[in-house]
């Protein structure tokens, strides 16, 4: 059965959302009650993987709309949820705030809690589930989780004012504040809340307060100031305590985008409260106020872009300290209060996930040691270097060595642009020290230390990975190295490019919130990680940057009204980005919250393409509409190609709203908008589509988008235009040559035409231009253009050119599900079709595993004597179909049993050499002979071109 969309596998839409999950809850229970002779008894089923908001326990989070998602384990196969029940207690297993009742559901993702519970700030509320599966046997309550509030609102805050150093010079070295808090009574639990203007690190006698970096994280700070939440019970002690907070000028006061300063204003300041619960039920409230002192620090300069300049000459000993003597610190001044701005960051904050060691060290100049960590990364480095008094180190940070010439060996910076990207350090004393700079941020894979008597020992040189820190769910191994090296760039350039906001770079003078970049990569970014927090808290900054007739600016947050026009491409990213979330999650929370904003973006659009009377889009243009660093356009694009992108893009976001619309249970909208769509195809095809089956312009992408997103529906009509895409390509050598807005449709649109053969030729290409070339070149990460770095050795266009750029990494999403397998057939993998591309291009072997929302989905297949095995892992309450190549049914195995008679499976189908097994939860192992059929034949001749 076909459902909704699999964005190229399962190109119809789905109007019945609602009805289709109580059918499944049905037919689970069917199925469940024919499986019920192995019933499992309640030991077997429990809940797991419990979230709240997609986050596991969050600490200091809002309360206004809480999301609760958890999984089932259970042994027997094809278990599915019939009911649940959920308590919510201030104590663990209390349900003094909550008890839903047993509800006859097989609902596990955004199940929200009622709207009229009144939960408090500052509460930690305790949460278990239990569940009936669907032969009524009931699974005991789960070991409780919980979520904490954070304060939310301006009076929880009692009092805290936002303080300042008392000077106006902006060149000072950042200040440093602290006050001392004196405990009478043994501390039981302590919270500290608190924010900045600019960056904050706290500390309570000398230890840093939490493991986050670069707080508050970046919002538009003239609407939204993120606030955290750090659990201090045990820096505490009764008796005197003393706070610390320095300061860092952050995306606040700091060069931002194209060396854009002072953005939100140029005083650093901080707020702060501190509630503190005694041993004997007592609290107590600390908060930032004019009674706070300051001293000029260590931080002479605090920049995300320029770097950070550190004179330990200027630090005072101990100042974060008890016995410390401040009388020469001045008193702090109040700046005005906007507490009201201030919400409880709702993501997963940036930490240190991973410290990666320098591999070698080379001088290819004098004097300047050149650390390679051989991997492009984001963050900061730590050295431990001896040195003396007054004697300044320099750290230098590259993505890349000069490869030829002259400075062979040598980092290469240009790319940066203005960005400086130089740490500095200044000793105090004749030591040795182990210096991290705490305030900035760079993208590099080279680390030049310069500035030192002694080379530093390799071993004494590291780099320290900064981003948000979302759970990493999903991976996909395969039997090719370079396809290997192609995911691990693309994860990497996740990684670094997912640092509070999703950036376009993580390294030169921008680092900016491009819709368009992250609207391509959602797709694949949610295979590898779960991005419902990070990209929720995205959208809210969409929301806040939403003009007045419903568009959104070209980069989110928009610092200074810069690229306030926006285009095709990137403004979608309001529905493609939710769309991605939701359709990866099942989780409608992300579409939700933000629904009535992106219905008024949607109406933006579509007044746009209707405004002639016709339904061709042929306004949203901008600068930058066109099919961004394509190779058959200009500079960066074509833009007479604009109009097929837009329309194209068009049918897609009403498509996608569609489909949304149905997940929130608006059906009337839906089935409006899924009308719509063929209406917008057949324009388009009579607009764009030349008699012969060529497409507009004649350009991959064309092809690629008109195919990939289904936009002729006549069968013959798209048999021609299948063919005429298959000349140009091979017109093309077989290579590609789209830019950013074609590239992630290249490899679908090839698999909707019947052409994995071609799809696996381009993505096995290792010779310019390709993704393998990149692989090839040695590249870590996903570049910005296809010639980032050219077959001899010499560098792109250096006005634009990043070495870590995830755009063209949208590829993963293709290779996730058709080499990995992993399809989904309804959001958040509730259905999933498991039907890997066996043997393509000389695979012999794939192992992909994603954890959804309901439990771990998994298939590793393999080729080996003749045999094809395929393990596959199908999460409770959810089912699959698992497509095999076989000679038969009968020709299928699993353990030792003709697979269809096997637990579990509920059907099998044979059609053109494949045999399809509907598969309830649980893991199977299918073993059968290999096949050899027309299709991996054509598979197989491509082997032999290729290797
Ligand atoms: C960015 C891109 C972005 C583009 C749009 C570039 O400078 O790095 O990734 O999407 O501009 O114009």
């Amino acid at each position: 059965m076909k459902s909704f969309d699999s964005r190229f596998f399962y190109p119809s839409i789905s109007l019945v959302a609602t009805v289709r999950n109580w059918l499944s809850l049905a037919l689970g229970m069917i199925v469940v009650l024919l499986v019920a002779s192995q019933a499992p008894d309640a030991r077997a089923l429990s809940v797991a993987q419990m979230t709240v908001n997609g986050r596991a326990n969050p600490l200091g989070i809002a309360a206004d709309d809480i999301s609760l998602a958890w999984a089932i384990t259970a042994e027997v196969r094809g278990t599915v949820q019939g009911a649940y029940q959920i308590r919510v207690g201030t104590k663990a297993a209390g349900d003094d705030v909550w008890n839903s009742g047993r509800v006859v559901s097989d609902r596990q993702v955004d199940v929200t809690l009622p709207g009229d519970l009144h939960l408090q700030p500052a509460t930690r509320y305790f949460w278990q589930v239990k569940v009936w599966d669907g032969a009524g046997v009931e699974s005991k309550w789960n070991a409780p989780a919980w979520f904490e509030t954070g304060l939310l609102s301006p009076a929880d805050w009692s009092g805290a004012k936002w303080i300042a150093a008392p000077t106006t010079n902006t060149a000072a070295p950042r200040p440093l504040l602290r006050d001392v808090v004196s405990l009478a009574k043994q501390v039981k639990s302590a919270r500290l809340y608190a924010s900045a203007h600019g960056l904050y690190q706290l500390s309570i006698n000398g230890q840093k307060v939490g493991d986050e970096f670069l707080a508050p994280g970046w919002t538009d700070y003239n609407k939204r100031i993120q606030a955290q939440t750090y659990d201090v019970t045990t820096l505490l002690q009764k008796g005197d305590n003393v706070i610390g907070a320095a300061l860092g000028d952050g995306w606040y006061r700091g060069n931002v985008g194209m060396s854009w300063r002072d953005v939100y204003g140029n005083t650093l300041a901080l707020v702060m409260k501190l509630q503190v619960t005694h041993t004997d039920g007592s609290t107590e409230n600390f908060v930032t106020d004019e009674h706070w002192r300051s001293a000029d620090g260590p931080f002479v300069q605090a920049d995300l872009q320029d770097g950070e300049n550190y004179d330990a000459r200027l630090e005072q000993s101990g100042w974060d300290g008890v016995g410390f003597d401040a009388s020469s610190w001045k008193s702090v001044t109040v700046v005005s209060d906007d507490l009201t701005k201030l919400v409880p960051r709702p993501d997963e904050p940036v930490r240190a996930t991973e410290v990666l060691s320098a591999r070698t060290r080379t001088e290819p100049k004098p004097g300047a040691y050149v650390f390679d960590l051989g991997q492009n990364m984001v963050g900061v480095a730590r050295v431990k270097l001896p040195g003396k008094k007054g004697q300044t180190i320099h750290i230098r940070y590259a993505e890349e060595l000069y490869r030829l010439g002259d400075r062979k060996g040598q980092i290469y910076t240009d790319n940066l642009r203005k960005a400086k990207a130089i740490d500095t350090y200044t000793f105090a004393h004749n030591e040795s020290v182990t210096y991290q700079p705490t305030f900035t941020q760079h993208g590099f894979r080279y680390i030049e230390i310069t500035g030192v008597d002694t080379p530093p020992a390799t071993n004494n040189v590291q780099g320290v990975v900064l981003g948000s820190d979302l759970s990493d769910i999903g991976d996909l191994r395969l039997s090719n190295p370079m396809l290997n090296q192609l995911v691990s760039n693309i994860r990497w350039g996740q990684r670094g490019n997912f640092l509070s906001i999703p950036t376009d770079t993580p390294a030169r003078d921008e680092r900016l919130g491009w819709t368009g970049d992250i609207s391509l990569f959602s797709p694949t970014a949610c295979r590898y990680r779960d991005t419902r927090a990070f990209l929720s808290k995205w959208m809210d900054d969409l929301r806040d940057a939403q003009k007045p007739d419903g568009n959104i600016p070209a980069i989110v947050p928009q610092p200074q009204y810069q690229f306030n026009e926006t285009g095709v491409g990137w403004s979608d990213a309001f529905i493609t980005v939710p769309y991605a979330v939701w359709h990866a999650t099942g989780d409608t929370r992300i579409v939700r919250r933000n629904w009535e904003a992106m219905k008024r973006f949607y109406g933006f659009v579509h007044d746009s393409a209707t405004k002639d009377g016709n339904l061709l889009e042929e306004g949203r243009n901008s600068w930058f509409s066109g099919d961004w660093l394509s190779l058959e356009n200009g500079k960066y694009q074509r833009l007479d190609e604009h109009k097929v992108i837009a329309t194209a893009y068009f049918a897609e976001n009403t498509r996608m709203m569609a489909e949304m619309a149905a997940a929130l249970g608006e059906t009337n909208q839906a089935a409006e908008w899924a009308a719509l769509v063929p209406k917008i195809r057949e324009a388009f095809v009579a607009a764009y589509r030349q008699p012969a089956g060529a497409i507009y312009t004649g350009t991959q992408t064309a092809y690629a988008m008109t195919l990939g997103m289904d936009m002729i529906t006549d069968a013959a009509q798209r048999e021609q235009t299948a063919g005429k895409f298959v000349e140009k390509l091979a017109a093309d050598n077989f290579h590609l040559k789209t830019g950013f807005l074609g590239a992630p449709w290249l490899l679908p649109a090839l698999t909707k035409i019947g052409r994995d053969d071609l799809a696996m030729r381009l993505l096995l290409n290792d010779d310019y231009p390709s993704w393998g070339f990149e692989v090839r070149m040695g590249a870590t990460t996903v570049w910005e253009r296809w010639n980032t770095i050219r077959a001899n050795g010499e560098f792109g266009p250096v006005d634009m050119n990043s070495f870590n750029h995830y755009a063209y990494g949208a590829v993963g999403d293709w290779m996730f599900q058709k080499l990995g397998g992993l399809q989904m057939v309804e959001a958040g993998y509730k259905k999933s079709h498991i039907a890997p591309l066996v043997g393509g291009g000389s695979l012999s072997h794939a192992q992909c595993h994603i954890q959804t929302p309901y439990g771990s989905l998994a298939s590793e297949w393999k080729l080996a004597n003749g045999e094809l095995t395929l393990a596959v892992t199908v999460p409770a309450n959810t089912s699959a179909e698992v497509v095999i190549p076989a000679a038969s049914t009968e020709a299928v195995r699993e353990g030792n049993v003709a697979a269809v008679s096997a637990p579990g499976v509920k059907g099998a189908t044979f059609k053109d050499g494949k045999v399809t097994l509907r598969v309830g939860s649980g893991s199977y192992k299918f073993v059968t002979r290999r096949q050899t059929s027309a299709k991996q034949a054509m598979l197989e001749g491509l082997d032999n071109k290729t290797h």
